[in-house]
């Protein structure tokens, strides 16, 4: 019997065709797969990451919550066009504390990975409350109850304690301190040192300019925070890695 023969025998037999196949996926599987759990880590550690404030963690829930990853994707490709427009391919990095990831391939409006600094904090407040106000052509939908949704901080210890369950490297102190600064990052008089300590780069400012502390206030946080932590100048992707 000749090969041409032998296959035509696992052709015509659905059962023995499923098991070959059932063997061939297996192997190419385990070929794919079973180096990973002899790596220490897939993501190049990247100097400037850190997990997200109080306030920019609150900012992201709104950011989930509201769907607003259906118009809007947070991933640099590596392909010139992109470069061009958004600045610097996304890392893996840049997303590792992030639970969910919001990579999202959906670009009804602008790639959001580095938005952060694009813009002021009261373009944001503009924008928000108003899109088409700013950007006459948008299609974006207003957002105007976050300056007048006063933000919910009663589960603040209990959203970094979530994050830390899953990788997040949170510290005890980080946890203790949470309640006050979620409110400290909006308040540039209080006493915020520590809090940029911990935290390093985030951004303090009364972002709405209004005296509560609002949704409105955690989204910019958010915003402003958005692929600002590596600083592209200094980085040299690791080609060993
Ligand atoms: C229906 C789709 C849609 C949704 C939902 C949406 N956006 Fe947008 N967004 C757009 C479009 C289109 C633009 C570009 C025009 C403009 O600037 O308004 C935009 C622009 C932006 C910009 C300016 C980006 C830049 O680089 O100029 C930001 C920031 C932004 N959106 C944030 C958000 C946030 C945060 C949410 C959720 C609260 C959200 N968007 C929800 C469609 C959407």
């Amino acid at each position: 019997m000749d090969i041409i023969k032998k296959h035509a025998v696992l052709e015509k037999s659905p059962t023995l065709l499923f098991i070959f196949s059932l063997l061939v996926v297996t192997v190419g599987g385990i070929v794919e797969i079973a180096p990973l759990f002899y790596l220490e880590n897939t993501i190049e550690d990247v100097d400037g990451m850190r997990p997200y404030s109080p306030l920019e963690l609150a900012g992201r829930d709104i950011y989930v919550r509201e769907g607003c990853y259906v118009c809007h994707s947070q991933m640099i490709r590596p392909m010139r066009d992109e470069v061009e427009r958004y600045g610097h391919y996304s890392l893996a990095a840049e997303s590792k504390y992030d639970h969910p990831f919001q990579w999202g391939s959906k670009r009804t409006g602008p790639d959001l990975a580095r938005v952060g600094g694009r813009y002021s904090n009261s373009w944001h407040v503009d924008h928000f409350l108003d899109p088409q106000s700013v950007v006459p052509e948008s299609v974006m939908p207003k957002y105007a109850f976050l300056a007048e949704t006063r933000l919910d901080t009663s589960q603040i210890e209990a959203l970094l304690k979530t994050h830390r369950f899953v990788g997040v490297p949170y510290t005890d102190e980080m946890i203790e301190a949470a309640a006050a600064d979620v409110r400290v990052q909006a308040d540039p008089d209080g006493d915020w040192d520590a809090l940029v300590e911990r935290y390093p780069g985030a951004v303090v400012a009364n972002f709405d300019d209004q005296p509560e502390l609002t949704e409105m206030d955690a989204i910019i946080a958010y915003m402003q925070m958005l692929g600002t932590l590596v600083d592209f100048s200094t980085f040299t992707p690791d080609p060993t890695r």
